[in-house]
Order: C-alpha cells, then structure tokens, then sequence
C-alpha cells in the first residue's frame, strides 16, 4: 500500500499541476499560488479523500477535483498561518515560506485566491448537481469561521494564555481536525449511495484522526528537528502557543495520539463485514498509521 501512497501522490500532483496552470491570472500572484501549492506536502487530506472515495467505490474523476480543492484549502492555510500576524514562520516545506519568498500583500493574495479556487473545483467537477451542493457545503462548514479559520482565531487568542484540556481539545479539532473531517466526508460523498452509517462512521474516524494529526504535530514540533519537518523545530515554543505537550506532557499526549488511533480504527470497524476490513479501507487504515508514526 506504500505503493499505493505514492501512487496517489503523483496523481494529485498532475491534477494541481494541471489546475494551476492559468495564463489569464497575473504572472506573479500565479506564480505564488504554485509556489506553495506543488512539490511539496505530504498531501494527507488528498489521500484521505481518495481513501474514503474506495470506501464507497467513487469514480477518481470526481475525487480528483474534490482531492484538489483540499490541498488548495490546506495550502492556503499554510500561508496564512505563517504570516508574520499569525505565526511568523519562515520555513515551510523545506523552502521560504510565502510572504519571505514574495511578499506579503503577494502572499495574503495567493491564499485568498487558492481558497476561492477550490470551491471553483467542486463547481466546475463532473459531479452530480446535489453531489456538489453537498460538497461544498461540509468544505465551507469545516474550512470557515466553525472550523480551521475559527480554530486558528482560538489559536491566536490562546496564545500566551493557559487553556484547559476542553478548550484544548476544541481548539486542535477545529483548526486542523475539521479539514480533515471535510477530506474524509467529501470523499465519501463522491459515491453514489453511501448510507449514512457509513458517513456516520467515516466522519467518526476523521474527527479521531484529525485530533491525532494535531497532537503528533504538537510533539513533532519539540521532537523533531527543523531538517525532517522542513518547517522551523520549536515554533510552539518559541511563540507561546498552547499544545498538548505543554498542558498533559510529552509521555501522555503520546499516550494520547495512540488511544485516538485506535478509536479511529474502531469507527471503521462499525462498517465492516463483522469487524474484518477488507482491502477497500487499506488505504484509510494505512493514512491512519502514517499519522501517528510520521516523523514530519
Ligand atoms: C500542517 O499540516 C498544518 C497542520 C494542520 C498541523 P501538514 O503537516 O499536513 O502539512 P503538509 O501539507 O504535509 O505540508
Ligand atoms: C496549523 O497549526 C493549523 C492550520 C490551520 C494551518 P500549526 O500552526 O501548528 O501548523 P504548523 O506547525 O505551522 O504547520
Ligand atoms: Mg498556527
Ligand atoms: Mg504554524
Ligand atoms: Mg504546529
């Protein structure tokens, strides 16, 4: 399946390539969209749209263009989020951030422009009509002021601040776990007739993974070094932020990280023949490892 992986990896690379490449947006703001768009990312909310898409047998056409306007989501995030109002970082995916390698106006502009794409994607897809309305309504839900935009609000106004484990939990699922709840969810919808308890536990395995996805990147940012993240070690730290590590320690969010695992796998044990998956959720099950056991 690392095969498999990969595969999907260069099949989202040529899609984005392909929907980057627009001669009637001025040079330099295209420029910068691809910038932070290609070559780069570990491109998990892609993977897991095509995971949940083999859940529920959708055609690739349609997870293609509904993969693509998740990177573009998450790549927006990334340049916004390292801005220097918000977290002024310099480093991203092994290369200048945005607004170092441009400018800042250039970089708040890319972001705004990759968001607006995505939801051209969905719109301009092979999807059925009710497909696409309900598509685009669980991305606005989960990318706006609900979920990452309001979980990454919660953030600034965390930093410096002492929140509580509950406050915690709500900041992390909102500013990374809700993107990729949309991931999983909007794969899923690509199908045509999902049943509500698999979206139901689709949905159940993406807000476990999500919340473990943040408490992993919580630790990487103290265990790891700058070189593996490719993003600057210790800007958590560095900036006062409020993370798991720092509120419970590194040995229980590990602990943590493992539990949430766990129940992750057990969400997709609810749709399967007697609790056995069979091979449509190895990719899922695969992602789900490579979340908790990534070193970048
Ligand atoms: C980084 O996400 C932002 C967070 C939500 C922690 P990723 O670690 O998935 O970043 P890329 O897309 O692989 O660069
Ligand atoms: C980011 O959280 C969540 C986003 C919505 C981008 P972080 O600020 O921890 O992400 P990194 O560590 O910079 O990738
Ligand atoms: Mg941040
Ligand atoms: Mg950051
Ligand atoms: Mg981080």
């Amino acid at each position: 399946v690392k095969n498999s992986i990969e595969a999907f990896q260069q099949r989202i690379e040529n899609v984005l390539e392909i929907q980057l490449n627009d001669s009637s947006a001025p040079p330099r703001l295209a420029s910068a969209m691809r910038y932070s768009t290609l070559g780069g990312g570990k491109r998990l909310r892609a993977l897991l749209v095509y995971g949940a898409g083999a859940v529920v047998n959708a055609p690739y056409e349609s997870l293609d263009f509904v993969a693509a306007a998740l990177e573009c989501i998450q790549a927006y995030s990334l340049i916004h989020d390292d801005l220097p109002s918000m977290d002024n970082d310099d480093l991203r995916r092994g290369k200048p951030t945005n607004h170092i390698k441009y400018d800042e106006a250039t970089a708040i502009l890319a972001g705004d422009a990759l968001l607006t794409l995505a939801f051209e994607l969905i719109a301009k897809s092979d999807l059925a009509d009710k497909q696409a309305r309900q598509i685009s309504n669980r991305l606005s839900q989960c990318a706006g002021r609900s979920g990452m935009v309001g979980g990454q609000m919660l953030d600034i106004l965390a930093t410096q601040q002492q929140l509580n484990l509950a406050q915690l939990e709500e900041m992390h699922s909102c500013k990374t776990g809700a993107l990729i709840n949309a991931a999983v969810v909007c794969g899923a919808l690509c199908g045509v007739d999902q049943s509500d308890a698999t979206i139901d536990a689709l949905d159940s395995y993406a807000n476990k993974l999500g919340l473990a996805f943040q408490v992993v990147d919580d630790i990487l940012d103290i265990e790891s070094t700058t070189e593996q993240l490719g993003k600057p070690r210790g800007s958590d730290a560095n900036a006062g932020k409020a993370t798991y590590p720092a509120l419970i320690g590194l040995n229980e969010s590990k602990k943590l990280a493992k539990n949430l695992y766990q129940e992750a796998i057990e969400s997709l044990q609810l749709i399967s023949d007697n609790g056995e998956l069979t091979s449509s959720f190895d990719l899922l099950t695969d992602l789900a490892s490579l979340v908790i056991e990534r070193t970048h």
